[in-house]
């Protein structure tokens, strides 16, 4: 079970420190098989790495690029990210894709994330339009074989694969569990048609969009998701706690 909190650029550093250490306090024990990742800004990210030291809590970043070393000016080394404790890293998100990026790109970072041995969380979703429209399938489906395309798993490969509505990250709107379900199920059968079955075991599906408290057991429970990507109720420690306490046996 993943729980990932994506801050974005919503707090500064001494913030995201200062929350870290909170929700560091909060989770003493987590248990085992779930697993809690921050994703701080990328100037956060050390001081964050440094505050979570010794806990059972890793450290993510938002994206990355494709390239390790060059001249790639503004761009973020995935053996960089490597290098100061990352272990996660988010590709594909929405926020990102309404900037110009494209499922190749995310193609490239994912092959990229991959040899660095950062375990991706793959961001897909629809609009709003394009559900109103009947596409969500069909737009998931392009992304998907788009982004896994020559997509090579090697033995300790672990990804994650988050479905994001678009018209739910950040609204308030959560989609239904019955819905995350339903993509949930096509994201796995078109992932069995690239892969092989025995591949299937090491993709999770999660789902993002409005996660909270109060919501989020329905997703794991009836949605059958596992885990959540969490946006802005994972800005405030014990919202965040509350969400990760709902599902596990957290003592
Ligand atoms: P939200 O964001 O929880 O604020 O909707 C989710 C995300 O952006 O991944």
């Amino acid at each position: 079970m993943y729980f990932i909190a994506n801050w974005k650029i919503q707090l500064g550093v001494s913030e995201s420190v200062k929350l870290a250490k909170k929700i560091k306090d909060g989770l003493k024990k987590i248990k085992k098989g779930t697993q809690v990742v921050l994703c701080p800004s990328f100037d956060s990210l050390e001081a964050v790495g440094h505050a979570i030291n010794k806990s059972d809590i890793h450290l993510g970043a938002q994206d990355m690029f494709y390239e390790s070393k060059g001249q790639f000016t503004g761009e973020e080394s995935p053996l960089n990210l490597k290098e100061i404790g990352c272990k996660y890293v988010i590709l594909g998100h929405s926020e990102r894709r309404k900037l110009g990026e494209t499922n190749e790109d995310v193609n490239k970072k994912l092959a990229a994330a991959l040899q660095n041995k950062l375990i991706p969380i793959v961001c897909v979703g629809e609009t709003l339009k394009q559900r109103r429209a009947g596409q969500t399938k069909g737009v998931i489906l392009k992304q998907i074989n788009a982004i896994f395309q020559n997509v090579k798993i090697s033995r300790a490969d672990k990804i994650i694969v988050a479905y994001e509505p678009v018209w739910a990250i950040g609204t308030g709107i959560s989609a239904k569990p019955e819905n995350a379900k339903e993509a949930k199920d096509f994201i796995i059968k078109l992932l069995i048609k690239i892969f092989k079955k025995n591949k299937i075991k090491k993709f999770a599906v999660i789902y993002g969009g409005s996660v909270n408290s109060k919501n989020v057991f329905k997703f794991l429970d009836e949605g059958e998701m596992e885990g959540a990507l969490v946006g802005g109720a994972s800005l405030k420690a014990e919202e965040f706690l509350k969400i990760v306490r709902s599902v596990t046996d957290y003592k």
